[in-house]
């Protein structure tokens, strides 16, 4: 293994590849879109989020989940004691689907890359993807999330745990956000196995 990079060092190269996605061009969202949303929070999180794509708050604000499913997103979270600053979030694609459709195959394989590199220099213990588009990608099933969610995939030497989107948590109601916020609970007892009491903050 090699040894982890520094969180600046992470910094770095995220900056670089950030810089190289605000001039992509590779697929047809490059087209219709305001601002990149590449992906945001801490370069050393224990958790990395990774959505659909940006909507139309994300897309104007160049943020990811700074809309209604990103502010019900950031309270679950906050309720299981992580932070936005905690953890890093990202999607599966960095552009806004017009009208908030689907992101097609041409996209998702266009952007990968991107989302690969993410993953490998944010190096997250626990990667929680959220709704079909992400849990499909990365576990590499057609499962729907419904059977998905629930359980912890072992995944290239990390985790991964998927949940329902928080969108379908806006339509569906209370039971679709607690299994969300029992799955958040999943993903949080992933990392306090791997991490010591005094590394979460618990004695501070
Ligand atoms: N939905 C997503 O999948 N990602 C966002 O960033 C916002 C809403």
């Amino acid at each position: 293994m090699p040894d982890p990079l520094m969180p600046e060092e992470r910094v770095k190269r995220l900056r670089v590849i950030a810089d190289a996605a605000a001039t992509c061009s590779a697929c047809v969202l490059a087209k219709g879109r305001t601002n990149v949303v590449f992906g945001a929070g801490n370069p050393d999180a224990d958790l990395m989020v990774i959505g659909e794509g940006p909507g139309k708050d994300e897309d104007e604000q160049g943020e990811p989940f700074v809309g209604r499913s990103g502010r019900l997103l950031t309270d679950l979270l906050a309720d299981a004691g992580w932070q936005r600053a905690d953890i890093y979030i990202s999607n599966v694609v960095k552009c806004r689907p017009p009208g908030n459709r689907d992101p097609q195959q041409d996209e998702i394989d266009a952007c990968k890359g991107y989302l690969v590199d993410q993953i490998r220099l944010v190096d997250p213990l626990v990667v929680m993807t959220l709704g079909n588009f992400s849990s499909r990608l990365l576990l590499k099933r057609a499962t729907g999330i419904t059977k998905l969610r629930g359980h912890v995939y072992p995944w290239w030497g990390r985790n991964v745990v998927p949940t329902f989107h928080p969108a379908a948590a806006l339509r569906g109601g209370e039971k679709v956000t607690e299994l969300i916020r029992q799955d958040i609970a999943l993903a949080r007892s992933v990392v306090a196995e791997a991490r010591p009491a005094e590394q979460l903050g618990l004695f501070s």
